[in-house]
């Protein structure tokens, strides 16, 4: 099996943690975590990756006619929820933090960090510079609310998050290792595997709120992910 159709696998567990999703116009971003579902172009700016869409036919259906690095022909789940609430796509992280000019880049309207073939347990993954694991994305999502709060200030960075949309669409590239090893199936029931993605997943995302220093979490999201 190539390893694209590892990319392309479309059962994913997806999350969406909102606050204010009925009031559309008061969400001022939207933060992307997950895989090729909803990746926007991160992997284009991975060197030694092969998982990139950046060739034809992808994105024939696509405003521009041109592969955008969405694992699609068209747009994906992240663009059209982002039009669903009035925001603008949020871009692939890495071409905000490629950009020479460091000044000019602005976080506030939201970035996305996903990139096909990511995976919530690394340690399952053979491809390890192919894609930005769970894991990195949180790590990157930590820069970005550092940034956020020099920018904006503590309160102002709290007030943002605390509004903002975080949507996690990621699990189905877990899955698929399990099925492509009879190592990872011999050691554990598959009830026993998806029980330890969804405490990975949560441990995961709580870990970066429970790191933050104080002023900076944001109350709403930090009760969120104790549930
Ligand atoms: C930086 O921002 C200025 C003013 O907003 C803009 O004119 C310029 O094109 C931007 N440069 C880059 C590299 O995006
Ligand atoms: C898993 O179990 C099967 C059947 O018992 C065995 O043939 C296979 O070698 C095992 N795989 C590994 C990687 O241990």
């Amino acid at each position: 099996m190539a390893y694209n159709d590892i990319v392309f696998l479309a059962v994913s567990f997806l999350l969406i943690i909102c606050f204010n999703l009925s009031a559309a116009q008061m969400v001022p971003a939207m933060f992307v975590f997950g895989d090729s579902i909803v990746d926007v172009g991160n992997n284009n700016y991975l060197q030694l990756s092969f998982a990139k869409a950046n060739l034809p036919y992808y994105g024939i259906d696509f405003p521009t006619k041109k592969p955008s690095g969405r694992f699609t022909n068209g747009m994906n789940p992240a663009d059209f929820l982002a039009e669903k609430v009035g925001l603008p796509t949020s871009p692939p992280y890495l071409s905000l933090s490629s950009d020479s000019d460091k000044n000019n880049v602005s976080f506030l309207t939201g970035v996305s960090f996903a990139s096909g073939g990511a995976r919530m347990l690394d340690d399952t993954d053979p491809f390890l510079f192919q894609s930005i694991h769970l894991t990195q994305q949180v790590d990157f999502f930590s820069t970005v609310h550092e940034e956020l709060q020099k920018q904006v200030g503590a309160s102002g960075a709290e007030k943002l998050l605390s509004k903002s949309i975080f949507a996690i669409v990621v699990g189905g590239n877990d899955i698929l290792a399990y099925s492509r090893s009879s190592n990872l199936r011999n050691k554990t029931t598959p009830q026993q595997y998806v029980a330890s993605m969804v405490l990975t997943l949560k441990a995961k995302l709580k870990g970066h709120w429970d790191a933050a220093p104080q002023e900076g979490v944001t109350p709403k999201m930090k009760n969120a992910m104790k549930k």
